[in-house]
């Protein structure tokens, strides 16, 4: 991957909103000058996560991660700086010329992005095989018997594989892609017998699958018409950036539709989500005949937590909805089950009765879990049998035991033990009960992962006691870098210093950059904590080289920990209320200035006072050892500390606290 040049960079962040981006994953509502939402990487019910846009960067408090426009997508998609830049690039319509990439540096692209190149070219390929005779013969007319409009086919990029064995082979020489790679995606095989490549998608309508950006990833391929001995679809084989369980069918085209309708149907196949999609209802995608999965429903979480999983009545259907529904439950979703009409899908629905039945079925018929569970355990049974009774409460009480939050469980068992006209306390204790189990085994899986696990690993380490009284200096480093980051294109003026020079002409008043007079009060002085001195010190360096600082660099630092940090300091309110309590002789007026000079003052202070109990601990040893040259050199830093205590303590107008200890040695 070549590199981006700097001023196409610069032009990428202004562009990039980082509501807008993050809209992309996360359903966000505004609250005053922010936007908050649920965060994308923990499964919670109250919003933590939050956008800043006037600052350009996001803050998720659950799992403390933060950044800009950029390391959200290199989280939320996996990847690296360059490629997320590029990404966003194509987003906002910035056209990349690369710079003249080192010989190298070819040699070490990315693999995924030359994966994703592939399967893009590959898509290209097949589209345009739907229009060549044999395509136009063979599958566009397949999809036209199915249904489906020009303007559809284009949206989900459908495509064809013509009848035979060298077609993408060839296509793929001739572009000069590798073989390796073609392998890799399983779009090609290499026969045993004459170690020659041939295409392993052939004769077959083509299903781009795409990421939830848009980017194919993979392919499902169906035979024409209904064969027996063929299987009825084959798909791209797991490479790394395909995973059958990671992927939904049809996402990329329906996540603004789900966010915007708060509902995501799930169906089974991609004629269904196609169909469905061509009918007017978008917010639908498909699980394509995998059962569902964790990652799936975390996929449409970011979007929405209420699921419609719409299946078919038989046997299967109801056991892969029974298995969907604890699945969502797990994750706080809400599920809710459409079971079609016998030998129905949601494409043959439609086709039968039209996009308007199909929506009212929708609305009347959709099952919540609970109904959904009651039907299925009643069905065929004496509803008045005790132990059919006692079969429904405990299949539903299995159920509830998996969600997480217990106040929505209390709701929820409240509601059953009303429908099915048994006390709330007993269905309690059903579910209660069932809780038991699950922690039982849960403790087993916990048990055996433990096993597993390098011995090491398997205590937690014991933290080092330490031998005198740490004095934590974290809260008054962080506020120092808090200023810095906040305010490093600010200046402060000198308040104090004279209006008119000697002869009395007026002089305007001194400024100085708050980096510079942070560089010079903080000189010597090393912060504590690692990830604080190395911002602070990059930002230093940074400032002395070039006379300012681009805060972005830090937001899309290399390392999280920087990057966190950054954010973290960008969200932080200006000073937290204990602190404000603790130090109440700080102003906050807003004056930058006074605000700079006590940060630094009481960071300062607590780092003077901390010395000077080393100090004498330091000099305690010393005198049991007898060491008496050491000593005297202790003494004399000692007495330094305490007249640089006092200066401080003056400054800041509070003697009286160190007099009160001054006795102590
Ligand atoms: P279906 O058999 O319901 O197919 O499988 P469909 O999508 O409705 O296709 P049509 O209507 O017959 O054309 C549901 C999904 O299961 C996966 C596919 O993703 C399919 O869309 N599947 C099915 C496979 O991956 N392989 C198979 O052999 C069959
Ligand atoms: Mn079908």
């Amino acid at each position: 991957m070549g590199r981006i040049p700097t001023h196409i960079v610069d032009q990428i962040y202004q562009a990039v909103d980082v509501v807008e981006v993050v809209s992309d994953y996360v359903t966000l509502k505004k609250k005053g000058a922010n936007f908050w939402g649920l965060s994308p990487w923990s499964n919670e019910k109250t919003p933590s996560f939050s956008v800043h846009p006037g600052k350009g960067i996001y803050k998720d408090f659950s799992s403390g991660k933060g950044g800009n426009a950029v390391n959200f997508v290199m989280e939320m998609e996996g990847l690296s700086y360059v490629e997320a830049l590029k990404q966003l690039a194509k987003r906002y319509n910035i056209e990349i010329e690369e710079e003249e990439e080192p010989e190298e540096a070819k040699l070490q692209r990315d693999k995924r992005e030359s994966l994703m190149i592939v399967n893009e070219f590959a898509a290209s390929y097949f589209q345009e095989q739907l229009q060549t005779d044999e395509g136009k013969a063979i599958g566009l007319s397949y999809f036209k018997e199915r249904g489906i409009l020009e303007h559809t086919m284009k949206t989900f990029r459908l495509g064809y594989a013509p009848d035979a064995w060298q077609g993408l082979v060839d296509a793929a020489a001739q572009q000069q892609y590798k073989e390796e790679f073609l392998l890799d995606l399983g779009l090609v095989s290499r026969s045993e017998k004459n170690q020659k490549l041939f295409d392993r998608f052939r004769s077959r309508v083509m299903f781009p699958i795409t990421n939830p950006m848009g980017k194919v990833v993979g392919f499902g391929g169906r035979i024409l018409g209904n064969s027996k001995e063929k299987a009825k679809y084959i798909n791209s084989s797991e490479s790394e950036i395909y995973h059958k369980s990671r992927v939904l069918y049809g996402l990329s085209e329906a996540k603004q539709h789900i966010r915007n309708a708060d509902r995501c149907i799930l169906t089974e196949g991609y004629m269904d989500t196609i169909i469905l999609h061509q009918n007017g209802i978008q917010n639908v995608v498909a699980s394509s005949g995998t059962a569902l999965t964790k990652e799936q429903v975390r996929l449409i979480r970011r979007f929405t937590k209420k699921v419609l999983m719409i299946y078919d009545g038989d046997a299967a259907g109801i056991k892969a909805a029974l298995r969907g529904i604890d699945l969502l439950i797990k994750e706080e979703m809400d599920a809710q089950v459409l079971i079609l009409p016998d030998k129905h899908d949601p494409d043959s629905y439609v086709r039968e009765f039209g996009p308007t039945a199909f929506q009212e079925m929708c609305e009347k018929e959709a099952l919540s879990f609970i109904d959904f569970k009651m039907r299925v355990l009643s069905q065929d049974q004496d509803p008045n049998d005790p132990q059919v009774q006692t079969a429904i409460i405990k299949g539903i009480a299995d159920s509830l035991a998996l969600i997480p939050d217990r106040v929505q469980r209390q709701m929820y068992i409240r509601h059953v033990a009303q429908q099915v006209d048994i006390t709330e306390a007993l269905m309690m204790h059903a579910v209660d009960e069932a809780r038991r189990e699950v922690s039982k085994t849960q403790a087993r899986d916990r048990r055996r992962e433990a096993a597993m696990q390098p011995p090491e690993q398997q205590q937690a380490p014991v933290k080092a006691l330490k031998s005198f009284e740490q004095l934590d200096l974290a809260n008054q480093e962080k506020e120092i870098l808090r200023i810095m980051v906040c305010h490093f294109d600010k200046s402060l003026t000198d308040e104090t210093g004279p209006v008119e020079d000697e002869e009395g002409n007026e002089v305007e008043k001194e400024s100085v950059d708050l980096i510079a007079y942070l560089l010079v009060e903080m000189e010597g002085l090393i912060f504590e904590n690692q990830t604080y001195e190395q911002l602070k010190q990059q930002m230093f360096e940074e400032y002395q080289q070039h006379q300012k600082i681009n805060l972005n660099a830090y937001l899309s630092h290399p390392d999280p920990a920087i990057c966190n940090l950054v954010a973290d300091l960008l969200t932080a309110p200006e000073a937290s209320p204990l602190w404000r309590r603790v130090r109440l002789d700080i102003v906050w007026d807003g004056n930058l200035t006074k605000v700079a000079e006590g940060a630094i003052y009481h960071y300062k202070s607590r780092k003077v006072e901390k010395l000077w109990q080393e100090c004498r601990e330091k000099i305690k040893e010393a005198q049991q050892k007898n060491d008496v040259e050491e000593g005297d050199r202790l003494l004399e830093m000692y007495m330094h500390l305490a007249s640089m205590r006092k200066q401080i303590h003056e400054k800041l107008g509070t003697e009286g606290a160190i007099n009160a200890r001054d006795g102590q040695l």
